[in-house]
């Protein structure tokens, strides 16, 4: 087996094929050392790392990662900005670590609300990865679970006023093709940080049969161990989307 890259043993299987995160506690982590709120995204940007790689080299296909709901917008302007500089720094500044980590990165959410000089460098970011195989990693920003849904709905219901589709022949498959994730599994795996125990507009229709993960650790605190800690309690569930435990085990 493979040594983990916190140095821990390797995960007993079943991975989680799609793992999905909302990193909380960065403005607690922050003010609890007498700092900036914003210090504490800046302090988030190593655990985003960490679990990139982490990801990457325990073969999990793919990872998605809360950065900024739709809701988010309504912080203080000061706060806003300072994510808003965040987000342009490290898409310069960690652009050759997804690459030699073989990552494809995507960006999910209402990305027309974002500063022109974030959308080119997403663009830019977007297309120097879009020949990587190795881990598919999207970034939700200004992303809010029920706009992706109510998004689809209105590019299914333009499709059945065209009449390219009828209403009562609809599939969730096809209605899942509308949304942000399309194309990729539904998230196996849902990791929270902060101590909160909710979804917050994340990801509402994917995450339907998500097994759900919550620790107290701040996300600037989250590390790989902490990841791989996850990955074994994702690991030891028994997963039955609607069936018995007998017809699951047999
Ligand atoms: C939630 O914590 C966190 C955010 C709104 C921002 C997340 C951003 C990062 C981790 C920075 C880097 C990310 C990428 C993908 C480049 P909070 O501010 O709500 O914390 P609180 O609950 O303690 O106030």
């Amino acid at each position: 087996m493979q040594p983990s890259p916190s140095g821990l043993a390797a995960i007993a299987p079943p991975l989680p094929r799609h793992v999905a995160i909302v990193m909380d506690g960065n403005g607690r982590w922050a003010l609890g050392q007498g700092r900036e709120r914003s210090a504490g995204h800046q302090s988030g940007l190593g655990p985003v790392r960490a679990v990139i790689e982490a990801a990457a080299q325990h073969g999990i296909g793919a990872l998605t990662l809360f950065a900024f709901s739709s809701e988010n917008w309504a912080r203080p302007a000061g706060e806003v900005a300072s994510l808003m500089n965040l987000f342009c720094e490290s898409l310069d500044r960690e652009l050759p670590l997804l690459q030699s980590k073989g990552v494809r990165l995507r960006f999910i959410g209402e990305l027309s609300l974002l500063e022109a000089r974030l959308r080119t460098r997403i663009d830019a970011a977007v297309a120097a990865t879009a020949g990587n195989e190795r881990l598919q990693l999207q970034v939700a920003i200004s992303y809010g679970g029920r706009q992706d849904i109510l998004a689809a709905a209105r590019r299914i219901a333009a499709r059945c006023e065209r009449g390219e589709l009828r209403s009562s022949e609809l599939t969730e498959a096809q209605f899942a093709g509308e949304l942000a994730l399309a194309g990729l599994p539904d998230p196996d795996l849902y990791i929270r940080t902060g101590g909160e125990q909710r979804i917050s507009n994340f990801l509402l229709w994917n995450l339907a049969y998500a097994e759900l993960y919550f620790t107290d650790t701040l996300w600037p605190d989250f590390s790989a161990a902490d990841f791989e800690l996850a990955l074994r309690h994702y690991a030891s569930r028994q997963r039955r989307f609607g069936l018995t435990g007998a017809q699951v085990a047999g």
